[in-house]
């Protein structure tokens, strides 16, 4: 399975801002310290190099009963689904696991192992499963066109990740939900920012970030104990 690679994935400017690391007040004194993002490039070839490995981890870690639990608990389904930064499309397969094959689901990624791992997956579970290797911050994809957008650990990569969430919710239809799952300020998510450059959130920082939705929910991720330790969720609807 090859995907064609839009020239748009890779040539759109570098990010140019950085991921912010520490930001301290002492006093008149401000302490910043920021680290740049890894390059598109740089971050889909560190993907593929982990993606034979990639399901493993997430198990071992707990994510995929992690992202089952919350699907379950806040009953979320949906027909048309959007998995963004679908690694290997573990959010979409613990939708299937819930509900069964009963939606179609497109893929969206940088990393072309991943995303063939996700799309042969979603096949192997009977869905009707497209992947689009494409930056999440440019999606091919008409206004409104998914009623559940999926969201696991992708917008922290990102130095302006409003960007992206305005994309998602471009091509969310109204009576939809956008469901993000992201790296969590704590000792983990440290670890996680230390290895992988990305980004932290707290709860302020994601209310924040979707404050345009309707309704807006923030919970640490259900499941085993280290999804809640190293993982946020949150759950906006479109009225
Ligand atoms: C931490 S992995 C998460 C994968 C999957 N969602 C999961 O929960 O297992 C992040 C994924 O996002 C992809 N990614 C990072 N930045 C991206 C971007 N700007 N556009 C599309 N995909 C991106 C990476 O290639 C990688 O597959």
């Amino acid at each position: 399975m090859r995907f064609s690679t839009p020239a748009a994935v890779f040539a759109s400017p570098p990010d140019t801002d950085a991921i912010p690391i520490v930001d301290l007040h002492f006093g008149s004194w401000r302490l910043v310290l920021e680290r740049k993002p890894l390059s598109r490039k740089g971050l889909a070839r560190a993907y593929s190099r982990v993606a034979p490995r990639w399901d493993r981890m997430l198990s071992r870690i707990g994510f995929e009963a992690g992202y089952r639990a919350l699907l379950r608990a806040h009953r979320i389904k949906g027909e048309r689904v959007l998995e963004a930064g679908a690694g290997t499309g573990a959010f979409a397969a613990a939708l299937a696991a819930l509900w069964g094959p009963c939606f179609a689901v497109d893929g969206a990624d940088i990393s072309e192992a991943m995303l063939r791992r996700a799309v042969e997956r979603w096949h192997g579970l009977g869905l009707n499963a497209s992947g689009r290797l494409t930056d999440i911050r440019a999606l091919p994809f008409p206004d409104q066109t998914f009623d559940l957008v999926l969201a696991g650990h992708v917008l922290e990569h990102l130095s302006d990740p409003k960007e992206a969430i305005l994309e998602l919710w471009r091509v969310l239809r109204p009576g939809g939900v956008l469901v993000a799952v992201v790296t969590r300020k704590s000792p983990l998510g440290r670890y996680i920012q230390w290895r992988w450059r990305v980004r932290c959130f707290d709860a302020d920082d994601l209310r924040s970030l979707f404050s345009f939705g309707d309704e807006v929910e923030v919970v640490p991720l259900p499941g085993p104990m280290l999804c809640g330790w190293m993982s946020l969720a949150c759950l906006v609807r479109r009225l």
